[in-house]
């Protein structure tokens, strides 16, 4: 792969895909991002400078845009991790998640399926669309067993839904017009960049700054949480790696309580900041989420047997990092969190794309 176009890079996962791949490769990245309130281009700082990176705001529900996107580019693959991704926001507002997740993904089907035909010779055959899925679009478990690449799919949220689409999109895609496709789901993503509205960076603002830490209902639900560089590394794994047809499912064996993980954070806050210790007595139970899915749990033996993928960080060591990363950042948490990054996106940008 000599140039990938990354849609949704400038998000929580696409950002670190982004980075990997301008840091510890030689590949070319073009990111097609809408820059929605969680796309913060502040996340790409590091490598917005290089000559192998380029930036596309553009919305992936317009054709017309996608298909010159494609043309100016010319890339060897395609990484689709542009989405409404907030299972709350799509409780109160699911039309953007209908719009963008299943609209958008069947636009951008079409897109790279003319850029696609339109390929010739080795490029051809080694053009990929990967698509970015989630392990939510199998349900809720109960108390045993796991998710595997066989698991019937049950989503319950408008989020989860609208994602179970795209996934059939893809795979209609690949099935009825060969286009060359490979999908992903992972299991809850962790780490530096997350926008603060999900559980763990929520928690550790709000704990920093002497605010309740809301936890739904009794706090039992169960997550599978593994380090976003973690989910990124294999990803391109996946990417370089993957039978064209086949899914493969991503996730770190780290089941834990939503409890637990607030009360891990409090606990490595109580050392780092003992002077606001306890940090724990934050801590309030609220309604919970409607529909609440209770345990999501990923078998990975797929991806690790096949490909080799290890994820390097436990949950002990990533979320530590994490903490460390917020509390050492406090710039990129002001911006996204005071509304002057989108102030620099209207003056840059002038408005949506
Ligand atoms: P995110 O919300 O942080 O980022 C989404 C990005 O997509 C943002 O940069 C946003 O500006 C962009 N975007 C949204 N609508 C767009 C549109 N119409 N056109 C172009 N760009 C648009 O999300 P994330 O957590 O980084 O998730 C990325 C992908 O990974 C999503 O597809 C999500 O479903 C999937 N996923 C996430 C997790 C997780 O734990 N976060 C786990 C498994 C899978
Ligand atoms: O499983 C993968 C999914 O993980 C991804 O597909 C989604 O894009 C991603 O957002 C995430 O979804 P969740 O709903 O699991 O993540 P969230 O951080 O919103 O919530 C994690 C758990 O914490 C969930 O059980 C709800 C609970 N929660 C969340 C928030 C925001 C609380 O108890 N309090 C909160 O304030």
């Amino acid at each position: 792969m000599k140039k990938v176009m990354v849609t949704g890079g400038a998000g929580f996962i696409g950002s670190a895909v982004v980075r990997q791949f301008i840091e510890e490769t030689d590949v070319h990245v073009v990111n097609v991002d809408k820059l929605t309130y969680s796309g913060n281009l502040e996340s790409l700082k590091s490598v917005s400078e290089c000559d192998r990176y380029a930036f596309e705001r553009a919305d992936i529900c317009d054709r017309g845009a996608m298909d010159a996107i494609f043309e100016r580019h010319r890339p060897d693959a395609i990484m689709h991790l542009a989405a409404e991704s907030h299972v709350d926001r799509s409780i109160s507002g699911p039309a953007e998640f209908i719009s963008t997740n299943i609209q958008g993904t069947y636009t951008l089907l079409e897109s790279a399926r003319k850029y696609a035909d339109s390929l010739g010779g080795e490029q051809k055959a080694n053009f990929r669309f990967h698509h970015i899925a989630t392990d939510e679009v199998y349900g809720s478990l109960g108390d045993e067993g796991f998710f595997t690449e066989e698991t019937a799919y049950r989503p319950n949220s408008p989020y989860s839904a609208s994602k179970a689409a795209s996934d059939h999109l893809v795979r209609a895609w690949h099935h009825t017009y060969g286009l060359p496709v490979v999908t992903t789901n992972c299991s809850n993503n962790y780490g530096p960049y997350h926008f603060p509205e999900k559980l763990i960076p929520l928690m550790i603002l709000n704990a920093t700054n002497g605010k309740p830490l809301p936890v739904y209902g009794k706090g039992d639900n169960i997550r599978d949480w593994l380090y976003v560089e973690d989910h990124a590394r294999a990803l391109r794994l996946v990417l370089e790696k993957g039978k064209v047809g086949e899914t493969y499912n991503i996730g770190g064996n780290n089941e834990k309580t939503n409890l637990e993980v607030v009360e891990t954070i409090c606990a490595i806050l109580d050392e780092l900041l003992p002077e606001a210790a306890p940090h724990g007595r934050l801590v309030s139970f609220v309604k919970d989420r409607p529909g609440h899915d209770f345990r999501y749990a990923i078998d990975a033996s797929k991806i690790c047997d096949e490909l080799g993928w290890k994820p390097l960080e436990t949950f002990e060591s990533g979320i530590r990092k994490t903490v460390q990363w917020y509390l050492e950042n406090r710039d990129w948490v002001e911006h996204v969190t005071s509304g002057e990054y989108r102030n620099w996106i209207d003056r840059q940008y002038g408005g949506n794309p």
